[in-house]
């Protein structure tokens, strides 16, 4: 049985968290919410309870997790060196929603690395999550709270929607606030590689590390991946997504057209869009929205792409709950948040791109 327990984001109740900590230091699974998604957390240095997270979310033991710590002093309780770009960016960021690889240190058991000599680290921001990670008083793998392949859970409906039976205890500190993940650098190569655009932005990091290295086409292939897990296939609703990249105008003409053709060949068609793009869409697709063959969803404004963040994951699962068969996506610009939402889209989208 899975317990729900509400939690003040701000103010935590010190006795819920104690409880909570509890679970985690006897093996069990707690999601909780950070700053960016939820997660399902476990003792990181407890083998077995990194087991049953793999267990719960039906990910392939392939895919490595985050260890979560309290605060950068206990970095070196996992790491067994500090590479000194890791250094650097962990006193710019952290608490905050960039994750570190780095050596790893052998308490780490295998299973939280696949086997792998490094080890994926960040203190998250949320202050449910560091009174957590304080009180357990140990290190806490802990990937996002979905099953393996569903978008990342920003709520704690979406977690007891995709988990509920199969973990111990839900924390619900409510919607989390910048939606989605952490970026992932990797420290153990020199100069540092950006693995996954995520909570701090490419230009924010470049600040810090001039010399950081952006891997051509983020998302965009199952080919040569330098770490297993990277997985195309990820953030994806039941319905089949494909991402138009393009101008807006050429890119709202393009869907406008594609959706009439779908519905017109009985396909039920999402479309999941910026504001200003659904907007612009709802004229050539009211008579098919009324009738219910198309439905529109907007995560949020182009003009303010922290709360688009904020709202893609969410507004996914709703769109794909109604019901579509295929979902035709648009994101937002690279710029700053963008470029993480541009990511989870392609990667949704599992390469069906189509550029105008
Ligand atoms: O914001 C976040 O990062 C959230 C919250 C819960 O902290 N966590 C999260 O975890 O997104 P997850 O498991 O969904 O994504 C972790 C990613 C995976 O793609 C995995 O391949 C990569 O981190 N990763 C973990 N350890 C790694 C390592 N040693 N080397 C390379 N990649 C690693
Ligand atoms: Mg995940």
């Amino acid at each position: 049985m899975t317990r729900t327990v509400t939690v003040d984001p701000e103010h935590p109740d010190p006795d819920v968290i104690g409880e909570a900590a509890e679970v985690i230091r006897r093996g069990g699974l707690v999601a909780f919410p950070t700053e960016t998604v939820y997660g399902l957390g476990a003792n990181a240095l407890d083998a077995d309870a990194v087991r049953r997270i793999f267990e719960a979310k039906g990910r392939p033991s392939t895919d490595p997790l985050i260890v979560h710590i309290a605060h950068v002093g206990q970095l070196a309780q996992v790491a067994s060196h500090v590479p000194p770009a890791a250094r650097k960016l962990a006193l710019a960021f952290w608490a905050g929603p960039l994750t570190l690889i780095v050596p790893k240190k052998p308490v780490i058991p295998d299973v939280v690395t696949a086997g792998l000599p490094s080890v994926a680290v960040r203190v998250p921001a949320h202050r449910v999550a560091r009174a957590l990670m304080e009180a357990a008083g140990v290190p806490v793998a802990a990937p996002s709270a979905n099953r393996f392949s569903r978008p990342s859970p920003t709520r704690a409906a979406h977690v007891i929607d995709d988990l509920g039976g199969r973990i111990d205890l839900v924390l619900d500190g409510g919607p989390t606030p910048i939606g989605v993940e952490s970026t992932i650098v990797d420290c153990t190569v020199t100069p540092p590689v950006l693995r996954r655009p995520g909570g701090i932005t490419r230009e924010q990091l470049l600040a810090h590390v001039p010399d950081l290295v952006v891997e051509q086409g983020l998302g965009e292939a199952d080919a040569a991946q330098p770490a297993p897990g990277q997985l195309l296939r990820h953030y994806a609703p039941r319905a089949r997504v494909t991402l138009y990249e393009g101008l807006p105008e050429a890119v709202v003409a393009r869907v406008s057209r594609d959706a009439r053709q779908l519905a017109g060949q009985g396909s039920r068609v999402g479309i999941l869009a910026p504001e200003e793009e659904v907007m612009a869409l709802a004229p050539a697709i009211a008579a098919l929205a009324s009738s219910g063959r198309v439905m529109a969803r907007a995560f949020g404004p182009r003009s303010n792409p922290d709360q688009a963040a904020r709202l893609l994951f969410d507004t996914m699962r709703a769109l794909d709950a109604e019901g579509p068969d295929v979902m035709l996506a648009i994101g937002v610009g690279p710029e700053a948040i963008g470029a993480a939402i541009h990511d989870r889209l392609r990667r949704a989208a599992e390469g069906r791109v189509i550029r105008v």
